[in-house]
């Protein structure tokens, strides 16, 4: 039996305490990646999966930043797996959903090989976010579309938020 979601997404507010902008980034990362999974028809498996890792994909920022006194996309990879795997075991999820999800933390800044729906999601979902986040340019996210985005309702989110006008034109 696994972790209710909503419990996963409650540890990680609590994991991530005096970090607003790191729970606000999660949140938003879980909500685009399960809107993306829904209409790509992931099994509930996947969709699990999923989730988990949206939820979890940055907790390595907190580790490294404990241990290393900073952090890069790198050292997140390295750190985020096994903070995660301490969570997910707290929350009594088998070792199946882990060991892709340990994957998924581990390689969710590396573009090359993405070898599945839910690493796929999971990258989108990300750059929906950052691409908010870090104020990219106009040719930046042209870029980072037709590189990243693969499923349609990715790309559909993409050009809604960040490449059609709103109500004033801009
Ligand atoms: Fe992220």
């Amino acid at each position: 039996m696994n972790a209710n979601i909503v419990d996963v997404l409650a540890k990680m507010i609590n994991y991530e305490q005096g970090c607003p902008h790191r729970v606000n980034h999660f949140l938003k990362v879980h909500s685009f990646a399960r809107i993306i999974s829904e209409a790509e028809g992931l099994n509930s498996s996947e969709q699990y999966i999923l989730e988990v890792a949206a939820a979890m994909h940055d907790c390595g920022i907190r580790a490294s930043l404990l241990k290393h006194g900073h952090y890069n996309g790198k050292m997140q990879e390295e750190e985020g797996p096994a903070v995660a795997d301490k969570m997910m075991l707290e929350l009594g999820i088998d070792e199946a959903i882990r060991d892709r999800v340990r994957f998924l933390i581990g390689h969710h800044h590396t573009y090359t090989n993405i070898d599945g729906i839910d690493y796929r999601i999971l990258v989108e979902a990300d750059f929906l976010v950052n691409i908010y986040e870090d104020g990219l340019s106009a040719d930046a996210i042209e870029s980072v579309k037709e590189k990243y985005f693969i499923t349609k309702k990715g790309r559909e989110i993409l050009i809604s938020l960040y490449q059609t006008p709103n109500e004033s034109g801009k």
